[in-house]
C-alpha cells in the first residue's frame, strides 16, 4: 500500500467522466487500498479514483460511525431530502464553500470482489457520498455552491 498524489483543480483529469469498473482484479485492490492511505495521510473525509489520477469510477468516503465504505459503480437509487454543508476538497486545499445536498441517499454500488449491495446514506454521510459521486461525473463542489 501507498500514498498516492492527490490531483489539484487545474488539472483537467478532474473534469472528465470516470469509466465503469469491469475488472475486479488485484489492480483494483490495489487502486483502493492506496486510496485509503492516500485519504487517511490528507486527512479526507472522502477520495474518488479520479482524484489519484484514474478513471475508474470507484470512491471511498466515511461514514458517521469512522467506517471507511468503497463503492464501486455506484448508482442513486433513492434521494430525499436538503441540507446544506460546508465543504472542502483535498482537490481544492484551503478553501470551503455551502453547497445543497441530499439529506439521505440510497446507493446501489459493487464490493472489490463484484458483489452488488445497496447502502443507506444519511447526514454527513450523505454529503461526502453526494460530493464523491459528482467526482466521477468531473463535477467539483465549486460548480454547486449556493
Ligand atoms: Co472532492
Amino acid at each position: 500500500m501507498a500514498i498516492r498524489n492527490i490531483v489539484k483543480h487545474d488539472d483537467a483529469i478532474l473534469r472528465e467522466k470516470s469509466r465503469t469498473i469491469t475488472m475486479f482484479d488485484q489492480n483494483l485492490s490495489l487502486l483502493i487500498d492506496d486510496m485509503v492511505d492516500t485519504m487517511i495521510h490528507a486527512e479526507g473525509a472522502g477520495l474518488a479514483a479520479v482524484q489519484v489520477g484514474s478513471l475508474k469510477r470507484v470512491f471511498i468516503a466515511y461514514d458517521e460511525d469512522g467506517q471507511i465504505h468503497e463503492f464501486i459503480n455506484p448508482l442513486v437509487i433513492e434521494s430525499k431530502g436538503e441540507q446544506i454543508f460546508n465543504e472542502g476538497c483535498l482537490s481544492i486545499p484551503g478553501q470551503k464553500g455551502d453547497v445543497k445536498r441530499a439529506k439521505m441517499m440510497k446507493i446501489k454500488a459493487q464490493d472489490r470482489q463484484g458483489n452488488e449491495f445497496i447502502i443507506k446514506a444519511k447526514d454527513f454521510f450523505a454529503v461526502v457520498v453526494s460530493h464523491e459521486l459528482d467526482h466521477l461525473d468531473g463535477i467539483l463542489y465549486t460548480d454547486k455552491l449556493v
